[in-house]
């Protein structure tokens, strides 16, 4: 009886299905904020340097998302072609995230050391020459501006108040660790420091005999 009030009321119908739905929003993400895997740092990851975090933000603001995800989904065929699989204690530290689901170029959460800082130099210049194939446009201003050490400043201090750890003496520092790079030196440390954090533990010595 009580349900056919319910059916027949779409008032009620309407409020019955919020709360429902809410409710089910609540159980999936409010268990995320206490579970530690999820708030934790990934063991043996790094802090990024100055220089990769003036890299970071010309990753964002040129829009590499648009092409390029930095997540290796869980699945065989991508962990063969990319390497282990992203978790989430990897990006904690990077706000916002650039796990994203896009991938026209391949992805990118592996790249570092799979290239020389060579070969990512003339592919930013220019990716044809390198993959004659290749449909990523070229960067080539980056080469021509430098890394402005104040905004790298602004940057770790802007990304401490979210939670990054960064010491004083690093934010300091920042400017004379930058000098004189480009915006593509910058981006490309950034991309070299894309890969699997390794925890300093000596699991793999227990491992043996
Ligand atoms: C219009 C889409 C598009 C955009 C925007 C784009 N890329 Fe690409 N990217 C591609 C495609 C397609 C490939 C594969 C062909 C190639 O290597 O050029 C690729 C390849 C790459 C590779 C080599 C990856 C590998 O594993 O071989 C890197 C590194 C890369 N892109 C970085 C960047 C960066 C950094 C930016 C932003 C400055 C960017 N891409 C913007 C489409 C794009």
């Amino acid at each position: 009886m009580r349900h056919e009030l319910v059916e027949k009321n779409v008032v009620w119908l309407g409020i019955l299905i919020v709360v429902a739905i809410a409710f089910g929003g609540v159980a999936e993400i409010v268990p995320l904020l206490f579970q530690q895997s999820a708030t934790r740092p990934a063991a043996g990851l790094p802090m990024r340097t100055p220089l990769e975090v003036a890299g970071r933000d010309v990753y964002i603001r040129e829009g590499c998302y648009n092409c390029h995800s930095q997540m290796v989904r869980a699945l065989k065929e991508e962990v063969l072609r990319y390497g282990a699989r992203s978790t989430v204690g990897e990006s904690v530290w990077d706000h916002p995230f650039q796990w994203g689901s896009k991938r026209t170029g391949p992805d990118l959460a592996r790249v570092g050391g799979r290239y020389s800082d060579e070969w990512h130099r003339i592919h930013l210049l220019d990716p044809r020459s390198v993959v004659p194939e290749s449909n990523m446009p070229g960067y080539p201003w980056l080469a021509e501006r430098f890394v402005d050490g104040g905004e790298v400043q602004a940057m770790m201090k802007a990304l401490r108040r979210v939670g990054v750890p960064f010491a004083d003496a690093d934010i300091d520092a920042a400017p004379a660790a930058v000098g004189r790079k480009t915006q593509m030196d910058a981006l490309i440390a950034f991309l070299q420091s894309l890969r699997e954090p390794r925890a300093p533990t000596t699991a793999s010595a227990e491992l043996l005999p």
